[in-house]
């Protein structure tokens, strides 16, 4: 059965972690479909692993929209996200075309990157029956602007931000928040407070689920993110890396204070 935003709700109110992966074609989707991950992200990072592009920022929406349809052509069962690319949703009408391009592509959900300036963008989305996905801490699409890949909200004036941001974009109609590069106390106290669920990537182990890059948890990553673990290194096949990686986060084995930031 085809994971809803009601599952994943429904997870985190049982305190069941919510596994996710990214993903971009639908060999691997179909394998990751299989293995039961709850949510596939179509995401922009693919600029990065698939194309070779040192950022995100040269993805547009047509390939955006290429990669949601090779996913969603095979997937069955998981909750798909697609990235809403760089510069794609700078008002709201600008996003709207960008989220329904995404969402005909087979989305069930777009995601974009910023705080409470995307305040109308997602109340407006919100009111046209597209479910958003938040994106807050380090936030790659703005890679020119911070200087590094590295952690945020670790003085308290720029913690004090993300909390802000995270229920400003709460209450503006998000349905979930990804939290990328936080100190973990940051990430649990944001956890703690929002009603949607909160995903993390380097962003401890309190989160009510979990979203790492496929190809970081293949190895094929050079270097690795910090936050990030190669789970094939330990086993004979891609499904058993990913069965692994998802047994970890189930488990609350992953991520441990070692892949976490303080
Ligand atoms: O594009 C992406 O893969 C992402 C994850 C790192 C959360 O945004």
């Amino acid at each position: 059965m085809r994971q809803s935003i009601n599952h994943l709700r429904k997870k985190m109110r049982d305190q069941e972690k919510i596994v996710c992966l990214t993903c971009y074609d639908a060999g691997f989707a179909r394998i990751i479909d299989r293995l039961g991950i709850d949510v596939i992200l179509v995401g922009d990072s693919l600029g990065m692993v698939v194309q070779g592009h040192e950022s995100t920022l040269m993805v547009t929406i047509e390939q955006m929209v290429y990669h949601t349809r090779c996913v969603a052509r095979v997937s069955q069962s998981a909750f798909i996200i697609a990235d809403m690319p760089f510069a794609s949703y700078n008002h709201p009408q600008q996003a709207l075309e960008t989220a329904v391009n995404l969402i005909q592509g087979g989305a069930h959900m777009v995601k974009l990157e910023g705080g409470t300036h995307l305040e109308a963008v997602i109340q407006y989305l919100a009111k046209a029956g597209i479910p958003v996905c938040a994106h807050l801490g380090l936030l790659p699409q703005s890679i020119y602007k911070i200087g590094a890949y590295r952690v945020q909200g670790k003085n308290p004036l720029d913690a004090k931000q993300i909390r802000e941001d995270a229920l400003c974009l709460e209450q503006a109609g998000a349905d979930i928040l990804i939290l990328e590069c936080v100190p973990r106390t940051l990430a649990t106290e944001i956890t703690e407070t929002l009603k949607i669920p909160v995903i993390g990537i380097g962003a401890g182990m309190d989160c009510d689920g979990q979203i790492l890059v496929l190809y970081d948890i293949l190895g094929i990553t050079t270097p690795m993110p910090k936050f990030a673990y190669n789970f094939l290194q330990d086993h004979n096949s891609i499904e058993q890396a990913i069965q692994q990686y998802a047994y970890a986060v189930k488990t609350k084995r992953f991520p441990s204070l070692e892949y976490s930031f303080e």
